[in-house]
């Protein structure tokens, strides 16, 4: 599903941005089934037949004008939008940090409900040994779900000073159904989803709450007390049905396997002992390529790496003096490449 605003005429409004073609076709009618008016929006063009009472209008989060013009006369907004995996930090910055502030500050203006689809890789470093109330601590396992703690955290500040009330959804894995091992533990079907996403945006108050966003499935023993009561939510669906198929589908990183954030707890991650070498031979990469072959002042590539190398030498001590100059060619090389130092 792509991302949509929701304006129900009295006057309340939402805005969602979702990926998945049965949660798009859902959200939008279910939403619209409640009566409400929807205003949908996404920074790439929607191009499929809009669900009846809705309009498009597209638009980029980090645009905050354009947000707040897009939220007026709205009563509920639903924020699915932005980036939804793990991009480097200043790709996130944009939709997901400033976007997400345009978010909440239009909704402060129109006095409306937030929806905010969070994610459950807020806490991704917590063990899966550890049982978690929905008020345990973030342990965010990269930059895109760090941005989701910023926005539970926007969403206790707005609660807090300004009365604006928000259902933080900390999603699983909606997936029409369940692709591998951990998601026999994270799974939400769509239909739970939108059971969840339609409570979340009608109950009487809410404050702000934080609900974990699982099926009903059997081997979900991570995650407990939140306030799906509150909301009157009990989730239908249990990914069980698919364990004989999935149950030896895990990750090959030991960090996969041991943390709740499974796969993205190992994404992205540089060993420690690999960096140290690679900056270390770099420098005998660069002394070797001197002693050996003379430094060829011509060659930008040559003075490129030099650069970088003596900038990263000068900030570490060195060590392994005792290596040959070709033994460190070849060491530097190939470590280095694959550290993509040089
Ligand atoms: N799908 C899951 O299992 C899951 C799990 C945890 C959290 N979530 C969260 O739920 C939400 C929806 O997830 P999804 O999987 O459907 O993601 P998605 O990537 O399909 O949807 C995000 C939408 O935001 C739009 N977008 C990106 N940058 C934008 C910008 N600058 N301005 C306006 N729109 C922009 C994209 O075009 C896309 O249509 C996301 O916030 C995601 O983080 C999803």
């Amino acid at each position: 599903m792509r991302k949509m605003i929701h304006a129900r005429s009295n006057p309340k409004a939402g805005v969602a941005y979702r990926r998945f073609r049965h949660a798009r076709d859902c959200i939008g009618p279910a939403v619209g089934s409640l009566g409400w008016t929807l205003r949908l929006t996404d920074i790439r063009p929607f191009a499929e037949p809009l669900p009846p009472n809705a309009s498009f209008i597209r638009a980029d989060l980090a645009d905050g004008p354009a947000i707040l013009r897009m939220v007026e006369g709205c009563g509920t907004v639903l924020h699915f939008g932005g980036i939804s995996v793990e991009q480097p930090f200043e790709d996130v910055y944009g939709p997901n940090i400033r976007g997400l502030y345009h978010a909440f500050e239009a909704a402060r203006r129109e006095g409306a409900r937030m929806v905010f689809a969070s994610s459950n890789h807020t806490i991704g470093f917590h063990s899966r040994s550890a049982v978690l109330d929905g008020d345990c601590a973030f342990r965010p396992d990269g930059y895109y779900r760090l941005s989701k703690v910023y926005g539970e955290m926007m969403a206790q500040l707005y609660w807090d000073k300004h009365g604006i009330e928000t259902v933080s959804l900390r999603i699983g894995s909606a997936r029409a159904e369940p692709t591998d091992a951990r998601m026999l533990a994270t799974w939400l079907s769509y239909p739970d989803l939108i059971d969840l996403v339609v409570r979340a945006a009608t109950a009487e108050k809410v404050g702000h709450s934080v609900v974990w966003g699982a099926s009903n499935n059997t081997r979900m023993t991570w995650w407990r007390n939140d306030a799906r009561q509150m909301l009157g939510w009990a989730p239908q669906d249990n990914a069980e049905a698919w364990a004989g198929a999935l149950e030896g589908l895990v990750g090959d990183q030991p960090a996969s396997e041991t943390n709740q954030g499974g796969s993205y707890c190992a994404m992205g991650v540089v060993a420690r002992t690999d960096r140290a070498d690679a900056i270390t031979l770099t420098l005998f990469f660069v002394q070797a390529t001197r002693t050996k072959f003379g430094r060829p002042r011509s060659s930008m590539r040559f003075r490129a790496r030099t650069a970088t190398a003596t900038s990263v030498a000068r900030r570490l001590s060195l060590r392994e003096r005792s290596l040959s100059p070709i033994t460190c060619l070849k060491r530097a090389t190939a470590v280095s490449t694959r550290a993509r130092l040089l």
